[in-house]
């Protein structure tokens, strides 16, 4: 065994005294009492699996001026995401095969953490292949930042049986292109009443009725009517700290911009108690990363989207500590589904899986500061929320951050092709 590293873990759903011991980059044995490696001593301090976030726009290529793969997989270290699924809307989009074998390139000598390369999807998509080198593939059904879109029932259908044939899963951006209104608008709440919650709920509808077989996973549900509908499918419905926290009178004008849109105050209320009673699945940031500079133009030519990967587990480790959120059903949404939905060994504390590890102190409340993140937009739509960081975060059995510095190598991997590696 290479480590031994003892506290109050999560296992099972439940926290713990115990050792984990770490060989290899995985967890070889969780026990009690543990000896015979190098040990770590957290006492009284809580281990949890390093997050999964399965939904990230890192911007590279094409747009590294807002972000690339360095700062958005540091930023997202700091944050405990130790794996990020990276989308397809880069310029150019990560549309074949070629296009992800070159970003794979890029991103393996630059990121922080473990990353998948999610496979963006056009009508006429190759998606098999496609599929061997993808973790996962999108599809938007309605226009946003740079996006291919899929609207057609026929190609919906036809692309997902591709998919699950690949075995993977489709992520699906679900607005309907055919309702969303184009009029010019000045805030938030034009902004929500062009592409309104019953844009979301058309395309929910519409998926579920044309693909009730297929392996899909709703990106960032917005209202609980969508929620709804999408009971009794199989699909995964990820939900946002955005759509939870934030709002159309947020007071954030064209930083506040984002597709879905950020819906009503009741419905934001709606939204976040449906989490905190487990209607949700996955916890996904949908960083979307976009300068101040450009979030600061006029309402109209502000583009959409903002970032969160560093802030999403914080944020909601902050409700756990008041008692509003279970951490065990925390630990869930942000690891151990999105690990298995999209086939990965990570997101648990349990032998076997990669030993990828953020350790809280839940008595650090702090506040948040643009100062202090690394993405490379330099702000966040959360100023001055409190929020609990990890103290530690571990990358496959290596400490990775120690109290707010980087202490490790730099090793993050393509989750894809290290599975073909063995
Ligand atoms: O607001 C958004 N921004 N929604 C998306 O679906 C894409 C994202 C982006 O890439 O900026
Ligand atoms: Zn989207
Ligand atoms: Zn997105």
């Amino acid at each position: 065994m290479d480590l031994i590293i003892e506290g109050r873990a999560l296992v099972n759903g439940r926290l713990e005294q115990c050792c984990i011991g770490v060989d290899g980059g995985r967890i070889v044995a969780i026990k009690k009492d543990l000896r015979g490696a190098k040990r770590l001593d957290l006492q009284d301090r809580i281990i949890l699996p390093g997050a999964i976030d399965p939904h990230v726009h890192l911007r590279e290529p094409g747009s590294t001026h807002k972000e690339d793969f360095r700062t958005g997989t540091l930023s997202a270290a700091f944050g405990g995401v130790t794996c990020v699924l990276d989308m397809p809307n880069t310029v150019p989009p990560t549309t074949d095969l070629d296009r992800l074998r070159e970003k794979r390139a890029t991103a393996s000598s630059k990121a922080w953490v473990d990353f998948g390369l999610i496979g963006g999807l056009g009508p006429k998509s190759d998606v098999l292949g496609m599929a061997a080198e993808a973790v996962a593939f999108k599809l938007f059904m309605g226009s946003t930042t740079q996006s291919n879109l899929v609207t057609e029932s026929d190609d919906l259908q036809r692309l997902a049986g591709l998919v699950k044939r690949a075995g993977k899963v489709l992520s699906v951006h679900a607005e309907e292109e055919g309702m969303i209104k184009k009029d010019r608008v000045d805030d938030l709440e034009g902004h929500n009443n062009n592409r309104g919650p019953e844009c979301e709920l058309h395309a929910v509808r519409r998926l579920r009725e044309l693909l009730p077989e297929a392996p899909v996973n709703v990106c960032h549900v917005t209202t609980v009517a969508a929620l709804k509908a999408l009971e009794g499918t199989g699909f995964t419905k990820e939900v946002t700290p955005h759509h939870m926290l934030l709002d159309e009178r947020s007071g954030l004008a064209g930083r506040g911009k984002v597709n879905p849109p950020l819906r009503s105050p009741e419905e934001r209320d709606a939204v976040i108690n449906a989490f905190i009673a487990g209607q949700f699945d996955i916890l996904a940031s949908d960083h979307a990363p976009h300068t101040i500079d450009e979030k600061g133009q006029e309402f109209n030519s502000a583009p959409s989207g903002v970032p969160g990967v560093e802030t999403s587990v914080p944020l909601m480790l902050n409700l756990v500590k008041k008692g509003r959120l279970d951490l065990g059903l925390l630990a869930r949404c942000c690891a151990q589904n999105p690990g298995e939905r999209f086939g990965l060994k990570k997101g648990r504390l349990a032998v076997g899986y990669d030993a990828d590890l953020m350790v809280i102190d839940p008595g650090k409340v702090v506040r948040i500061k643009t100062d202090h993140l690394h993405s490379k937009c330099t702000w966040t739509p959360y100023e001055r929320l409190e929020a609990i960081f990890p103290e530690m975060v571990f990358l496959r059995g290596d400490a990775l951050i120690e109290e707010g510095n980087i202490v490790g190598e730099r090793k993050g991997r393509d989750v894809v092709t290290a599975k073909l590696s063995g």
